[in-house]
């Protein structure tokens, strides 16, 4: 079979992989045939996985937004996806053009689509790397060229953090990140929760992630809260994602089983 050039070397494409399937759930076309079915399986058995990527990545889009707003003109986007609709950068420098942004993802599709777009933008950039071994990400030199740790920088761990086990340690990213940047900061999460009334279909989306390089790791409210100790949560607090700062033109169905959560480092 000839790949599609965009396809990296060595790109197991028989085993449905998190990044492609939610490339395909929000529309966009760097993905194959096993995980379009994986999404499709997923949306049988939850109907409304759907709706809930969509939902992920407008708030993804209006913590960027709220953050610009703030003063933040540094990115760190770990766990960042395939690029599609609202990527971090467009957001940003929308409202900010100097504002600089690192892509960091361990799927090499994502790595290789955002090095394409990206190729000559002298204010983002993307790199291969795993949250899990935070040091290797913060030591990186193109994080070290672009981003300038003397100045506030945002940490985005959007949807990513519940595809880390307990034992891979999913927080010490946040702790590495409080000890390397200033005062000003800002740790900003997405993070999947258990349905409140134990749900099969949720359990049966989360066998069918146990088919894929990373499982599905669902935290408590109280366990993501106690990923952002020592940072001040501003407010609407941890809430659901349609919760934070909802944009009022939009009238998305409420998504209960995935927490937001923007917070800074210092007062
Ligand atoms: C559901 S997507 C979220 C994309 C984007 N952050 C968003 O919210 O729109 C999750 C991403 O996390 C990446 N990922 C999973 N485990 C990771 C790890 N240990 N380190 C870095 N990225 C990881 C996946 O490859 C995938 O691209």
């Amino acid at each position: 079979m000839t790949l599609p050039e965009w396809v990296p070397d060595g790109v197991d494409i028989t085993t449905p992989n998190a990044a492609r399937v939610y490339d395909y759930t929000l529309g966009g076309f760097h993905n194959f045939q096993v995980d379009r079915q994986f999404a499709e399986d997923a949306q049988r058995a939850w109907p409304g996985i759907f709706q809930l990527a969509h939902a992920n990545r407008a708030y993804l889009g209006r913590a960027v937004q709220w953050l610009v707003g703030h003063g933040v003109r540094q990115f760190l986007d770990i766990g960042s996806g395939i690029p599609t609709l609202g990527n971090v950068h467009e957001v940003a420098q929308a409202t900010a053009p100097d504002a600089r942004v690192v892509y960091v993802d361990i799927d090499p599709v994502a790595v290789a689509h955002s090095r394409h777009i990206l190729a000559g933008h002298p204010n983002a950039t993307a790199i291969s790397g795993d949250l899990r071994r935070p040091d290797e990400i913060l030591g990186h030199e193109e994080v070290l060229g672009l981003l300038d740790f003397s100045q506030p920088i945002a940490l985005l761990l959007m949807a990513v953090l519940h595809f880390v086990p307990d034992a891979d340690e999913p927080g010490q990213v946040i702790r590495r990140f409080d000890e390397a940047t200033v005062s000003g900061s800002y740790v900003a999460l997405s993070h999947g929760i258990p349905a409140k009334v134990p749900s099969d279909a949720q359990e049966e989306v989360r066998s069918l992630y146990r088919r894929t390089p990373t499982s599905v790791h669902l935290r408590s409210p109280d366990q993501v809260s106690a990923m952002l100790d020592g940072f001040t949560l501003v407010q609407p607090g941890l809430v659901p994602i349609t919760d934070w700062h909802p944009d009022p033109e939009d009238d998305e169905a409420p998504q209960p089983t995935v927490l937001a959560a923007v917070a800074r480092k210092g007062a």
